[in-house]
């Protein structure tokens, strides 16, 4: 998509109807380059410690991937002091610079595609098209930050002054970020964070999460190769402990974290009660994403939508639908479809293109949605649970699962996988909906299905959602066009891929 005449474009795809890109995508399932196998830090001055832990895939926990070794808490403080030594240099580049940089590592992400595909697919879990339009963010937050930074810091704002004073506004590199970033996005989000605070001028020391150490070390050593310097972009590899002790460094400007509200609301009091400067901090939590149907909504059209906002992904995205509000008079039609066609997902090897649901990231996680699918069961709420193939006894797999639930309030949190709680209410009430989501504290995606445009409307202008998507699915917000991210319990803003993200990263100096 065109947005800045040329100067920017969304990623191109590939067409999966072309016989040859789709056996170079099965080619590319093959095999893990040995420099992936074990990683460890990448920061100055730090010699990897601790003991080997393992790397497995969630579609077969037999197959071992790779390994990573954990950093000390100790050995952190000399990494910051590296960012912070190396960061006014780093801001003194003209911004031209910085963003050729981010514009060079697109480029070989683009070359380098069939490793990351592995990596996404293996490590991550992802399906095929997944690990591709995963891919494809990742490139087009490099290139529109790119693009955004030279449209801000390329020259100051002159600002109007009496006769004989000159006055200008300029932007600046806050000091040095630490960028935690999650599992599931775990390429997109972990390079977006590090794009955005590199590009204004920030160095950044970087803890990717535990379960997807492998493919944030290839990242870094991309950015690495094409030119950015190892004391401006470091990683450190370890639990949240090793994030704590990030946080708690008074020489850090800044937190960019995604992940849950519990971790994002321990990190903003961990800031708030240091030493050091008054800290920044962006934080993309989660959401209790509703979507209401009413009765003049494509039955079809409603079915599509559900099955990939709810279960696509295995359910484990931030903006997943979880609670599906279903007008009385269409509910019995559309969850009759919808438990049909649950029927014919395929539940499987995430490398294959035929499959729809992939494994979830690891045993905690399946262990998790269990409990609570077994709660829903011994209540008698289940409506629909798909069986597991045979294929999948060896990974972490969960079934798509369909419950019903009285009240939005019930949920004691969010369930991060292909559950879908569904719940039945009158038009009358469509108000009272829409308060109830409200009233969750979150405000991530909703999602509306109706024909009758004052609905929607309604729906729109009532609730407090930062992505709201009318008559289509609510996932897969695209980078530059569909600015992602929510407010109240799920995250502080701004939003991620548009116009204002770059703001929160910068000094303003008049
Ligand atoms: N940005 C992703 C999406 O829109 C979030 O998880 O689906």
């Amino acid at each position: 998509i065109d947005l800045y005449g040329s100067a920017r474009r969304n990623a191109a795809g590939f067409n999966l109807a072309d016989e040859s890109a789709l056996r170079q995508l099965a080619s590319a399932m093959t095999g893990l380059r040995t420099e992936h196998r074990a990683v460890s830090a990448v920061a100055v001055s730090v010699a990897a410690a601790g003991p080997s832990i393992a790397i497995t895939d969630p579609a077969d926990r037999r197959r071992v991937l790779g390994y990573w070794q954990p950093l000390e808490t100790a050995a952190l403080r000399p990494v910051v002091q590296a960012a912070r030594a190396a960061q006014p240099a780093w801001n003194a580049l003209p911004v031209a610079r910085r963003a050729e940089l981010l514009e060079r590592a697109a480029d070989r992400l683009e070359l380098r595609r069939d490793d990351f595909l592995f990596l996404l697919v293996r490590e991550a879990g992802k399906t095929l098209p997944d690990a591709v339009a995963e891919l494809r963010e990742t490139v087009d937050f490099l290139r529109y930050y790119a693009a955004e930074a030279r449209r801000l810091q390329a020259a100051p704002t002159v600002l109007p002054g009496p006769t004989g004073e000159h006055n200008e506004l300029q932007l600046h590199g806050k000091g040095v970020f630490v960028c935690i970033s999650p599992w599931n996005f775990p390429l997109a989000i972990f390079t977006g964070q590090i794009a955005a605070a590199l590009v204004t001028g920030n160095t950044v020391v970087a803890k990717p999460a535990e379960q997807t150490n492998l493919i944030a070390i290839a990242l870094l050593r991309l950015l690495h190769e094409v030119g950015v310097p190892a004391d401006v972009v470091q990683g450190v590899l370890g639990d949240g402990d090793v994030g704590a002790a990030l946080c708690a460094d008074p020489a850090i400007a800044g937190v960019m974290f995604t992940g849950s509200v519990a971790v994002a609301q321990a990190i903003n009091r961990q800031l708030a009660a240091r030493r050091g400067p008054i800290a920044t901090l962006i934080a993309e939590t989660g959401g209790q994403n509703a979507m209401i149907v009413d009765s003049s909504a494509l039955p079809e059209q409603v079915v599509k939508d559900v099955i990939v906002s709810a279960f696509h992904s295995a359910g484990q995205r931030c903006s997943a639908l979880r609670v599906l509000y279903l007008q009385h008079e269409i509910a019995d039609k559309v969850l009759h479809m919808l438990g049909g066609t649950m029927q014919e997902l395929v539940i499987g090897d995430p490398a294959l293109l035929s499959t729809d649901i992939g494994p979830v990231i690891d045993e905690a996680a399946r262990a998790r949605l269990a409990g609570h699918a077994a709660r829903l069961h011994a209540r008698g709420q289940v409506l629909e649970q798909r069986s597991l193939p045979e294929a999948a006894r060896h990974g972490s797999y969960f079934p798509p699962t369909v419950a019903a639930i009285d009240d939005i309030a019930q949920l004691d949190g969010e369930y991060f996988g292909p559950i879908l709680h569904v719940i039945r209410y009158r038009s009358r009430d469509l108000d009272a909906v829409i308060g109830s989501i409200n009233d969750s504290g979150y405000g991530l995606t909703l999602g509306v299905h109706s024909r009758v445009e004052s609905t929607w409307r309604r729906v729109q202008a009532l609730a407090r959602v930062g992505n709201c998507y009318v008559n289509r699915g609510m996932t897969g917000a695209v980078v530059g066009v569909q600015p992602f991210g929510g407010e109240g319990l799920s995250g502080t803003g701004p939003k991620a891929g548009g116009p204002h993200y770059l703001l929160r990263l910068v000094a303003e100096r008049t």
